[in-house]
């Protein structure tokens, strides 16, 4: 395991041409951006629908948790900028600001974390055990994980409107409890997806009481205690992916729980979001893709491809950022600093560096505002902690379970909550037609297979 010792927060040994990527002249996030018109209104006063395929510029929430504004490349967490809670706060007191609005005081700090180390909340119920150990050893760990986070629905059938009644949530004991409870688990859940997975025994090490999230989960998969500055390192990677407003797998977590479902029922469908590779699961194909590539060399007929709509380059682009993903950008300095020190592949680097130079003076990402997102430099610094691939998306829910929570007590006291059910522009058949029985019926497909053909038995 390459050590990532002296890391964490030191400017100074990071090249200065890192910094150049950030415009100067980027507007400034407005202090109040404006109301926005009501959809329901507009409709009644006979405006028709807006058709808004991938929902790109509705506004579907109300939230006070994170702020994105895509001119500026900038990111906040309750109105702290994202690179300062990385030089002064660590993942647990972001978490703590995610869900409860402020950062919080040493006690609360010390009380949250042993609430997290009780047995009783970070053990994993035997049946959601059985469930990981049931599934093929080569499945991917989202999938795995997204079975896992189902079955804690059933283990914790006290949190579930449709046993424990559907007024379950507004108990904010209720809701606390289940925050509480997914926190902890979280950890030990991914550690022994990791096991499975890698053929290893599950974890047997109990993490000490004091441990923060992050280090109590190094512990668990690595099966002994880790370096501090591991610790640093993976902190910041979880901070910079805590939240991020009203991404796919939150709004499918605010989508699935507006029905009523059970908060793990909800989470799981966030984690099913997460896998997809334009989303979270874009770390592991921007490590592959740069592997692939192999050396500076390759790149541009990677290029040409992309020009050529072939495939796109994936850790690239972003539906928000118009200037940069101020993610990205720090972790492009650790990816640098690490590999100055031998911790991270420098060969993979290189290739990733040169991949974004001359993407960036390409007219191809140019005219589309395409730079690097966080996905696509991450992954060289997961892999300086010792993760294949196969965990970074993983890593990424580790960390964003945390703004999934957030977002879904948020939504439950929302007073515009509504069931979501988007609308649709129909444009099959007007009919009524007439249903001809089946022996009635004729093959007019002229021996064309049908478009769906059952396959054959
Ligand atoms: N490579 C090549 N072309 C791209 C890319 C890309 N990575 N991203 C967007 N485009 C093109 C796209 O083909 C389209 O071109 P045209 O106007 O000629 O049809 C134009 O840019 C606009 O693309 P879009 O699909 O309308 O953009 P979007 O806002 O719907 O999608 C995105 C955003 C992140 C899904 C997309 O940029 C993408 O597919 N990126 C690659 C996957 C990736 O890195 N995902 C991680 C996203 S950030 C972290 C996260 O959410 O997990």
């Amino acid at each position: 395991m390459p050590s990532s010792s002296h890391l964490i927060h030191q400017p100074s040994s990071v090249p200065s041409a890192v910094h150049t990527a950030v415009p100067s002249s980027a507007p400034p996030p407005p202090a109040q951006p404006p109301e926005p018109l009501r959809a329901a209104a507009l409709n009644k006063a006979g405006l028709p629908r807006l058709f808004d395929p991938g929902l790109a510029t509705t506004i579907a929430y109300t939230s006070s948790i994170t702020l994105t504004h895509g001119p500026s490349g900038t990111l906040c967490y309750r109105g702290y900028p994202i690179d300062q809670l990385g030089k002064n706060a660590s993942f647990d007191e972001v978490v703590l600001l995610l869900l409860y609005g402020r950062l919080p005081t040493t006690s609360r700090l010390s009380t949250y974390r042993a609430v997290l180390a009780h047995p009783n909340n970070s053990r994993i119920p035997p049946s959601v055990a059985a469930v990981i150990s049931s599934m093929p050893r080569s499945a991917h760990p989202m999938s795995i994980l997204t079975a896992a986070l189902a079955a804690m629905t059933g283990a914790h059938s006290h949190l579930d409107p449709s046993i424990a009644g559907q007024k379950v949530y507004d108990d904010p004991k209720n809701v606390e409890r289940a925050i509480e409870l997914t926190m902890a688990v979280f950890p030990p859940l991914l550690a022994q997806i990791h096991a499975h997975t890698t053929s290893q025994q599950p974890p047997r090490i109990i993490p000490s009481a004091t441990a923060s999230y992050t280090e109590r989960f190094l512990t668990l998969i690595r099966g002994r205690i880790p370096s501090s500055s591991d610790v640093a390192l993976l902190d910041i990677l979880l901070l910079l992916h805590a939240d991020h407003e009203q991404n796919c797998s939150t709004s499918a977590v605010r989508h699935v729980s507006s029905s009523g479902a059970s908060v793990f029922t909800a989470l799981s469908s966030g984690v099913g979001a997460l896998s997809g590779h334009l989303h979270g699961g874009a770390a592991e194909a921007a490590i592959e893709q740069l592997a692939i590539i192999g050396t500076p060399a390759g790149i541009p007929a990677r290029l040409a491809e992309v020009r050529a709509g072939r495939s796109r380059l994936m850790g690239f682009g972003h539906r928000v950022y118009r200037a940069h993903d101020p993610r990205a950008q720090l972790l492009r300095r650790y990816a640098i600093a690490l590999a100055e020190r031998g911790a991270a592949d420098d060969r993979l680097l290189a290739v990733a560096i040169e991949l974004e130079r001359a993407a960036r003076a390409d007219e191809y990402f140019v005219s589309r505002q395409l730079f690097p997102n966080v996905d696509f430099y991450s992954g060289i610094v997961y892999r300086a902690l010792g993760f294949e691939p196969k965990f970074f998306t993983p890593l990424f829910a580790l960390g964003r379970v945390a703004g999934w929570l957030a977002h879904w007590k948020e939504y439950l006291t929302d007073k515009d909550r509504r069931i979501a059910r988007p609308r649709q522009h129909y444009v099959g058949p007007a009919g009524p037609l007439r249903v001809v029985p089946i022996t009635e019926r004729v093959d007019d497909t002229m021996g064309q297979p049908w478009a769906t053909a059952p396959a054959k038995l």
